[in-house]
């Protein structure tokens, strides 16, 4: 405790300070008792809430206030400031809120507000279907049952999924986790009671065969069958598998769940040389986390710069002497062609030695239960602004799901986490009844080492290149555009203008 004591910054607002001291408009960092605070003056409103994210702590000092929410800088979760509720994912859970007293010019943050419960968007009403089924126990699924239960759903919640593992902080799976910064018990997203105490029937190790969408009810390997009112798809996406010769010795990997993560944690225990195969996000992630284990990574990519079709040539030099400052040797414009024991053949001739091997060429959407339910299928699940399938009563959220992005103003399936769990978010609202457009900017960030990019909106292709910053200064902010008009905005440390550049594409799709 003392030593917290230690770390509180700014003020003690308990006991007062002067209104001029917070600008309208401004945010100020303080505390109230052992915990840090957050004031935020809107006009004639203050507002007194936890300063760190629930997410993954992120100062929201740092973030942007937008009307009467305060979004953060890191991952673009938003809480509202009058309630302290998690708005938006990635952050699932509120953050607490203080009274707030105004009294001979100066500003008092006084008791802690009891935490109300979420106002449901209707009282349970006869639309609330009886028994919702979700498939897939990942981020959609979980946010999906989370968002359920926080309207005060009060009917059946039963989660299917074919993992080992209650559903888990995926994108660990690859960054501190892997590296060994991170302790186990930080990667499940909620521990095992959360299950019990809302009841959500959460079945592991249940792969779901089939879907009648007529009887309304789901068939699973063990022969048995689940019966639904409403059902939610939240199947993801599963890592397409090599096909060289040797790909299916037991230190050839690929990372998708827990068990994966483990297996590759195991290996790299006595690993001394790995070779990551793919120069992408999981790929490069997976080569820094083996790198802080001090294990020798080569990386062995088709690719002429790694993540250049996503975030450009200038960046992907950047990710590529980032890398490379850390150790990593690349193979790049090259391919396996065989794993032949401890050794990694290359098409162009070379072999690389390697006693762990992870592959990271890729995902595929795992949609074949809605094809053979007969759902429309288009390389996802094709989905509505409501995110419905072509069946009554079926939804589809996730890596899965090929949906109508009003700011694009195509169909687009990305394979984010913050959009597949607001997707979830919003489904599970649909599913109640309700009748809400999912229209959040994407959104997706990556970590290599201490450098974080964060990336907002989506170009699959783009005809200018605006580069803000110096990307080599690690603080730039890259604007994607196609007839003048910016799709997408990739940053380095430029939280503020990153947070802003996904306001003004919302407001773009509000109007
Ligand atoms: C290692 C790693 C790191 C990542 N890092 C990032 C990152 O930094 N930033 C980012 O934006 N995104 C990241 N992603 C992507 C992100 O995790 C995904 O976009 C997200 O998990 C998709 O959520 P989902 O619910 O669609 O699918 P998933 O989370 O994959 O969940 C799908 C679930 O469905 C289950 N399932 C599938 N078929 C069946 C069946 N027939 N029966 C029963 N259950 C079934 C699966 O087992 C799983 O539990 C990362 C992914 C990985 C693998
Ligand atoms: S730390 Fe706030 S959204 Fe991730």
């Amino acid at each position: 405790m003392a030593q917290d004591q230690a770390k509180l910054s700014g003020p003690d607002l308990t006991q007062g300070i002067a209104l001029g001291e917070l600008a309208d408009g401004g945010k100020l960092l303080g505390h109230a008792g052992d915990e840090q605070v957050l004031l935020v003056r809107r006009g004639t409103e203050l507002f007194a809430v936890g300063a760190q994210c629930t997410h993954y702590h992120g100062p929201l000092v740092d973030g942007l206030v937008v009307d009467d929410t305060v979004r953060c800088p890191w991952h673009h979760a938003c809480f509202s400031l009058r309630t302290g509720e998690a708005l938006r994912a990635p952050a699932l859970s509120p953050i607490e809120c203080w009274s707030v007293e105004q009294r001979d010019g100066k500003i008092f943050v006084r008791e802690k507000r009891e935490r109300t419960a979420t106002m449901a968007r209707m009282k349970a009403s006869e639309k609330a279907p009886n028994k919702i089924v979700i498939i897939g126990g990942g981020a959609s699924g979980f946010a999906a049952a989370q968002k359920l239960r926080r309207e005060r759903y009060q009917g059946s919640i039963v989660v299917l999924s074919n993992e080992n593992a209650a559903p888990i902080d995926r994108p660990n799976l690859s960054k501190d986790y892997l590296a060994g910064n991170a302790p186990e018990e930080w990667v499940p997203l909620r521990p095992d009671s959360f299950y019990s105490e809302n009841h959500i029937e959460l079945r592991l190790e249940s792969n779901v065969t089939g879907i009648n969408a007529h009887s309304r009810e789901v068939a699973l390997a063990d022969g048995s069958k689940v019966p639904f009112d409403r059902l939610l798809l939240a199947t993801g996406a599963e890592p397409v598998r090599l096909s060289i010769p040797g790909a299916e010795q037991p230190h050839v990997h690929a990372l998708r769940t827990l068990s994966d993560c483990r297996a590759i944690i195991e290996r790299a225990k006595t690993a001394r040389r790995a070779v990551v195969l793919g120069a992408s996000f999981i790929g490069l992630e997976v080569a820094a986390a083996l790198r802080a284990r001090g294990i020798e990574v080569h990386v062995v990519a088709p690719e002429k710069r790694p993540m250049e079709r996503i975030l450009g040539p200038q960046m992907g030099d950047f990710v590529r002497t980032l890398h490379e400052e850390h150790g990593v040797v690349f193979h790049l414009e090259d391919a396996a062609s065989a794993i032949d024991g401890n050794q990694v053949s290359l098409k162009g001739g070379s072999t690389l030695a390697a006693d762990l091997v992870v592959a990271g060429i890729g995902v595929r959407p795992r949609i074949e239960l809605a094809e053979r339910a007969g759902l429309t299928v288009d390389r996802g699940v094709v989905v509505n602004a409501y995110l419905e399938t072509s069946a009554p009563a079926i939804w589809a959220v996730g890596d899965i799901a090929r949906w109508p992005d009003p700011y694009s103003g195509e169909s687009i399936r990305v394979e984010h986490w913050v959009v597949a769990e607001r997707q979830g978010q919003t489904a599970a609202l649909n599913m109640l009844g309700h009748r809400e457009r999912f229209t959040a900017v994407p959104f997706f960030w990556s970590q290599h080492y201490d450098i974080p990019i964060n990336y907002v909106g989506h170009a699959e292709t783009w005809d200018q290149l605006a580069i803000e910053g110096d990307i080599a200064a690690r603080d730039c902010l890259l604007r994607f555009k196609r007839h003048g008009r910016v799709l997408a905005v990739a940053s380095l440390f430029r939280d503020i203008d990153s947070l802003r550049a996904e306001v003004t594409m919302e407001r773009e799709v509000a109007i």
